[in-house]
């Protein structure tokens, strides 16, 4: 274990194989693949800090135990009815399957977060590719047109905090085209933004003097300038990518620095899937059709953001670009329940943390696999946390 933060990469590799065993194994009326783990795994009964002093299963184990879990599981898939028509609601239309698949990928996503802790120079690295060029200038910011628009989703595989689908009104206001990125956080920076009251909510600055911030997690001093820390190695910032690794604090501050402030997550989803045109809310910023390489940066392939204008394909109605992709993007609101939200199939999914001292983020990062990162996806995390892939974009009241 890296870090208290965060797993021991262990505990993730067996939890996913226990949930899977849960929701596609014996949800599917089969005996438990292997008896007097369930305590070690749940994630409730095991917070984060002292999963590493758990008799986990060692790495041979682990991987045993999810081959047999998957074997099982995709036994009995073969012979439940995943038809629209299916009388069992979990599995209908493949609902239960979809939830198990999207529940391993955010684990990917959190393992990754895991090891970007790793020191500087500590084995093992991983090989970063270079990102796509920008190919367009984004502008700086596009007017969004007040008025109604769909919200949320009743779509077969959405988890249960998506939904329902209902209707928002959402009065005019401006929003950045495309993420915050690490030249203009840099200015804050160089303004004296993380030393300046003024900038912070009261709880906010309490938590920056405590931690002792200065920039964003992984920079560091190189001279007059900053240095990022990136799976191991040392790097140059580079300018036009979007600001990854603060904290909801962090971007509220920039926000008021910038004379701005977040979105609500209204405004986020508004601006990211309304078409003022039709009137409609498509399921992805460029429609409904799933993304290619071309429309977003997913699924860990590139293992960091691409640069502000990379993706003009992937661009919504009124021109935000990169809304899914790069950077999971802190919102103003804390986590509540869409009106009629029920809780399914567990209310550890998401019930017991609605209310809580959270923060919505939105649109995925780069690590997000595409089955997670549809524009409906509802994240949320502790406003001071700054290891996962986040970053922001700012608005203003038209
Ligand atoms: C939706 C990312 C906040 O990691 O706590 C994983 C996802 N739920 N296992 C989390 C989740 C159960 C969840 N987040
Ligand atoms: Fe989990």
């Amino acid at each position: 274990q890296h870090d208290r933060l965060m797993s021991p990469l262990l505990w993730d590799l067996a939890h996913v194989a226990n949930y899977e065993d849960l929701w596609l194994v014996r949800a599917l009326g089969a005996p438990a693949t292997r008896d007097g783990i369930d305590d070690l795994y749940d994630a409730f009964k095991q917070p984060r800090g002292v999963r590493d002093a758990l008799p986990m299963l060692t790495l041979g184990q682990a991987l045993a135990y999810g081959d047999a879990v998957r074997e099982r599981a995709l036994d009995l898939l073969a012979a439940a009815d995943l038809s629209p028509t299916s009388p069992d609601r979990l599995v209908r239309d493949g609902f239960v399957h979809a939830m198990v698949a999207q529940h391993e990928h955010q684990h990917a996503e959190t393992v990754l977060a895991a090891v970007q802790l790793l020191p500087a120079d500590e084995e093992p690295r991983l090989v970063v590719p270079t990102p796509p060029p920008a190919r367009v200038v984004p502008p700086a910011e596009v007017l969004v047109p007040g008025g109604p628009f769909t919200m949320g989703t009743d779509d077969r595989w959405a988890l249960d905090n998506e939904r329902p689908a209902h209707e928002v009104d959402v009065a005019a206001f401006w929003i950045d085209a495309a993420p915050v990125t690490n030249g203009q956080y840099q200015e804050f920076v160089a303004a004296g933004g993380y030393d300046d009251r003024r900038c912070w909510t009261e709880v906010g600055w309490t938590w920056r003097q405590e931690a002792g911030l200065v920039a964003p997690q992984f920079w560091r001093r190189d001279g007059a300038g900053w240095v990022r820390l990136r799976f191991g190695r040392l790097e140059a910032v580079p300018a036009n990518e979007p600001v990854q690794h603060v904290g909801w604090h962090e971007a509220d501050a920039y926000a008021r620095w910038a004379g701005r402030r977040l979105p609500t997550e209204a405004e986020w989803e508004k601006a990211a899937r309304h078409d003022p045109a039709t009137g409609t809310s498509h399921r992805w910023p460029w429609g409904d059709d799933d993304p290619t390489a071309a429309h977003a940066n997913l699924g860990r392939d590139l293992l960091g953001p691409a640069p502000v204008g990379a993706y003009p394909d992937g661009v919504s109605p009124v021109g935000c670009h990169q809304m899914v992709g790069d950077v999971w993007e802190w919102v103003a609101d804390g986590f509540e329940a869409y009106p009629g939200l029920e809780a399914y199939p567990y209310p550890e999914y998401s019930e017991v943390f609605l209310g809580g001292d959270f923060r919505m983020l939105r649109g995925g990062s780069w690590a997000t696999h595409p089955r997670v990162a549809r524009v409906t996806f509802r994240n949320w995390d502790l406003p001071i946390r700054r290891q996962i892939f986040a970053g922001f974009r700012t608005a203003r009241s038209a």
